[in-house]
C-alpha cells in the first residue's frame, strides 16, 4: 500500500521543534509493511493542509495519515480542513480511537480523531503527541487494507 504522512503543526513547520510525530508514523507505516511514498510538514492552517492531502494523492498516496491539529485549542483546524475536502467521513474510525485511547488517558475525550475519504483516498487524522498517533493507528490498522481496496475499487470478497 502506498502511503503519505503529513505533520500538522505551527511550530514544527517554523523549525521551533524536531517534527517527532510524522518519524513515529513512517516507524510505524514501516511496521505494518506500507510503503512511504511522500511526507510533508505543514502549519495549522486549512488550506495548506488540504494542499498538502491533495498533493500526495496526486502523487499516488492511497493512504494518508495526519498527525497533529486534531485537539481544542484554537489553531487546531485539522478536522475542519479535511471534512471540507471530503466525499465521506468514516466515524468508527474515531468513535474506536477515543474508546481505546480512553483506556490510556483522560484527555482521549478531547480528541478530535476522524478518517475521511477524499477522492479515492483513506485519509485519517491522528493526535499529535508520538506515541498517541501510532497507539491510535494500531486501534484501527485491521480495517485499513479492506477500506483501501474497496476505494481503490479492487476486488474483494466482502
Ligand atoms: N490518544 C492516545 N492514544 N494517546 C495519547 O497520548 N493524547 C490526547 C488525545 N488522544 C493521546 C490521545 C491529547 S493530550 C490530546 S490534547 C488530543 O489527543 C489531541 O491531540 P492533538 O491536538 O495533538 O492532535
Amino acid at each position: 500500500m502506498n502511503i503519505g504522512i503529513i505533520t500538522i503543526s505551527d511550530r514544527a513547520s517554523r523549525g521551533e521543534y524536531d517534527d517527532l510525530g510524522g518519524p513515529a508514523l513512517k516507524e510505524a507505516a514501516q511496521g505494518y509493511k506500507w510503503n512511504v511514498i511522500a511526507e510533508s510538514l505543514v502549519p495549522d492552517e486549512k488550506r495548506e493542509i488540504q494542499r498538502a492531502i491533495r498533493e500526495q494523492i496526486a502523487k499516488g498516496a492511497e493512504l494518508i495519515l495526519t498527525t497533529g491539529g486534531t485537539g481544542v485549542a484554537l489553531r487546531d483546524v485539522t478536522p475542519e480542513a479535511v471534512r471540507e475536502i471530503a466525499v465521506r467521513e468514516l466515524p468508527g474510525f474515531g468513535e474506536v480511537m477515543r474508546m481505546e485511547s480512553m483506556k490510556i488517558t483522560k484527555n482521549a475525550i478531547l480528541s478530535r480523531n476522524l478518517a475521511v475519504v477524499v477522492e479515492r483516498s483513506l485519509v485519517i487524522c491522528l493526535p499529535g503527541k508520538p506515541s498517541g498517533a501510532a497507539e491510535c493507528l494500531s486501534f484501527v490498522v485491521g480495517a485499513i487494507p479492506h477500506c483501501v481496496e474497496v476505494l481503490q475499487e479492487v476486488p474483494t470478497s466482502c
